[in-house]
């Protein structure tokens, strides 16, 4: 059945242009190298990482987590860069579940604990927030985290992701059921 909207952004928005590297001053956002594996594997071997994302990783699964990125970025459903220093690989920031139809995706992101503390996360998704809306031309972002995950909270809060409520028992951990909190920011927020 025909619908009734049109798409809001058209296919070719990601495919049509290379990932890019996004500046976020004194870090630099960009897209996985096959030699990142080690910090990969360093990150899902992280028990909070593993807590809040749900898997583990070996070193072959590293470099296939690795590899995948460019293919789902001409398939336009998800992308992710590697958050950077002059030091390397502090982290992760990405897109999942793109949605050009309805303008939307959502967000993910985690920080290596040796660069905890310092506004990574933060700084990183507010570079990603700033690419997708200025240049992807996406409408909204959203953001979901178990609600025992307080840092993650302060992320969203720090990032201008507004808290739009509680979905109850909506995500399932290795310890059950976990009530979420649901942010998003829109391309008109302030
Ligand atoms: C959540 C996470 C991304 C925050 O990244 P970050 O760059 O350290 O974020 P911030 O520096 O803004 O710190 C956020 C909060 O983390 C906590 N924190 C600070 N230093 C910390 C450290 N060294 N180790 C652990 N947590 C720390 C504090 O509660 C802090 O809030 P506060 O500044 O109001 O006290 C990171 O802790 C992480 O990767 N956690 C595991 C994976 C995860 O939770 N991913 C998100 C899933 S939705």
């Amino acid at each position: 059945m025909p619908l009734l909207t049109t798409p809001a952004l058209p296919p070719g928005t990601l495919a049509g242009r290379p990932q890019p590297d996004l500046d976020a001053g004194d870090l630099l956002l960009r897209p996985w190298h096959p030699d990142d594996g080690q910090a990969v594997l360093a990150a899902y071997a992280d028990p909070a990482i593993r807590r809040w994302h749900c898997r583990t990783m070996s070193g072959d699964e590293a470099r296939d987590w690795i590899d995948a990125w460019p293919r789902r970025w001409h398939q336009e459903t998800d992308a992710s860069w590697a958050v950077t220093d002059h030091a390397g690989v502090l982290g992760q920031v990405g897109l999942r579940a793109v949605d050009l139809y309805e303008g939307e995706a959502a967000v993910s992101y985690w920080v290596l604990p040796a660069a905890r503390g310092q506004r990574v996360a933060a700084r990183a998704l507010t570079a990603l927030t700033a690419f997708a809306f200025d240049r992807l031309g996406l409408h909204r972002l959203g953001l979901r985290h178990s609600t025992a995950n307080g840092a993650s909270c302060q992320v969203a809060q720090r990032a201008g992701f507004h808290l739009e409520g509680t979905n109850r028992g909506a995500a399932r951990h290795t310890d059950g059921w976990h009530d979420m909190h649901v942010h998003a920011r829109l391309r008109t927020d302030t």
